[in-house]
């Protein structure tokens, strides 16, 4: 198994260029369905992710070729309309196909994703979403069959602002027939991005990024390009590295009006910050204050970031609270941080981090895409050697890290670790 050696203790110095979003891929890549023809996607990171939806269109009939940051699908040579167990137990996201297909071809079959290494993520919101569209749903062998010959437009309401019901039913609605109204819809920058190039492929859309969308259906639509917002997750992840380890970083091709929950939450504790219109500096020389934080959807702080906070709240002298209220069990990092000397108790979904000890680098393995990027914070501040194993999570979401953390200074290097 592949894992990283970090020596710990090196302040993050210098300039790192932030990849393409990949959850905007992952919504964009599936929403060429809905257009024959060839799409084009600029932007878009190398990541184990991405390659998986690559795949995914390739075995419904689609061509996809990706070079220097650039992908095109030609989607005119659909001629399967299922997304195998196989691949959407490997990527969740492949349940986004769902709606184009539908949408598109009157019927679609996707393997029910089922849970993932941080508890049950059910998709009721999505089935329920096309259903009110007029979809006939059934769910046999573990798989979703759905069909309909014209899905019609309605109001729609969901339970909980979901970005991937979100995706689909927009995905869906805007080849229906009608208006649809969709509220307590999710704000996330790469719904808004999905929504636009909807837009760009000739789509009738109002309210994105707010919580109520109009759509008004089309007959048909056609190919698009786009070009692939900066990863929030991952400019985050490196503003967060940097203050852990009291340097100063600046990431560049980034969004800061993305990142403005984060933003405060640094500075709150301790950060200083300059942002232009596409870079952001952290500075940071002292050890930061302890914190509360709540994860919420858009545009509160990010699920996706709560393991990386954590790990840098460990570092704070004092009491810090971190509650996750989207994923109430997202916390499988916690012991392996506990392994490195972290004081942490876990109440319900709240991490209380007994910040300002030492960590001691050992060996630790992470469980999924964000506990990694955690564990790789974690070992950057500590002390001695800390062997991250299990980095294929890592590499589903974060475009050459280790290239990247090298860059600035850190002592990282991939290694091939026994069981
Ligand atoms: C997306 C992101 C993921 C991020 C998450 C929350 C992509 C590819 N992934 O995942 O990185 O962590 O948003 O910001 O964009 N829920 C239901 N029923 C549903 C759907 C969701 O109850 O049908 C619940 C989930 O269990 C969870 C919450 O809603 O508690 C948020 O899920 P959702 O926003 O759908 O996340 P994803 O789209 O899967």
């Amino acid at each position: 198994m592949e894992g990283f050696r970090i020596r710990g203790g090196q302040p993050l110095q210098g300039r790192v260029r932030i990849s393409g979003a990949k959850n905007a891929v992952l919504a964009l890549a599936p929403a060429t369905l809905l257009a024959p023809g060839v799409h084009r996607l600029r932007n878009v990171p190398r990541l184990t992710d991405v390659f998986t939806m690559v795949e995914l269109l390739e075995g419904l009939g689609c061509s996809c070729h990706l070079e220097e940051g650039e992908l095109h699908i030609d989607t005119s040579t659909v001629r399967s309309l299922r997304a195998p167990q196989e691949l959407v137990s490997r990527m969740r996201a492949s349940f986004y196909i769902l709606g184009p297909l539908l949408a598109r071809y009157g019927q679609a079959e996707v393997s029910l994703p089922g849970g993932c290494s941080f508890g049950p993520r059910p998709v009721d919101l999505h089935l329920q979403g096309l259903q009110r569209l007029g979809a006939q749903i059934e769910l046999q062998d573990g798989y979703v069959r759905a069909r309909a010959s014209r899905l019609r437009g309605t109001t729609i309401e969901l339970r909980f602002p979901s970005v991937g019901a979100t995706g689909n039913i927009l995905m869906a609605a805007v080849l229906a027939e009608g208006e649809t109204l969709l509220r307590n819809a999710a704000c996330e920058p790469e719904i808004v991005q999905l929504g636009e190039y909807l837009c760009a492929m000739g789509a009738s859309i109002e309210g994105l990024g707010s919580p109520t969308l109009h759509i008004r259906g089309v007959e048909q639509l056609r190919p698009a390009a786009v070009e692939v917002i900066p990863d929030r997750i991952e400019a985050a992840t490196f503003l967060i590295a940097a203050a852990a380890t009291q340097g100063e970083v600046t990431i560049t091709h980034a969004r800061a009006d993305h990142l403005q929950t984060v933003l405060e939450h640094l500075q709150q504790v301790g950060c200083r910050l300059t942002t232009t219109e596409s870079t952001i500096t952290v500075h940071m020389d002292t050890l930061p204050q302890p914190s509360t934080t709540v994860t919420a959807p858009y545009p509160g702080f990010p699920t996706d970031l709560q393991a990386q906070w954590t790990a840098f709240m460990l570092q704070a002298p004092g009491i810090s609270r971190i509650t996750d209220t989207i994923y109430p069990n997202r916390f499988k990092h916690i012991p392996e941080l506990q392994r490195m000397g972290a004081r942490i108790e876990l109440i319900g979904n709240t991490a209380i981090v007994y910040g300002g000890y030492p960590l001691i680098g050992t060996r630790v393995v992470s469980s999924d895409l964000r506990a990694s990027a955690a564990l790789l914070i974690a070992g950057l501040i500590a002390q001695g050697e800390t062997e991250v194993v299990g980095i294929h999570h890592i590499e589903r979401g974060y475009e050459a890290i280790e290239r990247k953390l090298q860059q600035l200074g850190a002592s990282i290097e991939r290694i091939c670790v026994g069981p």
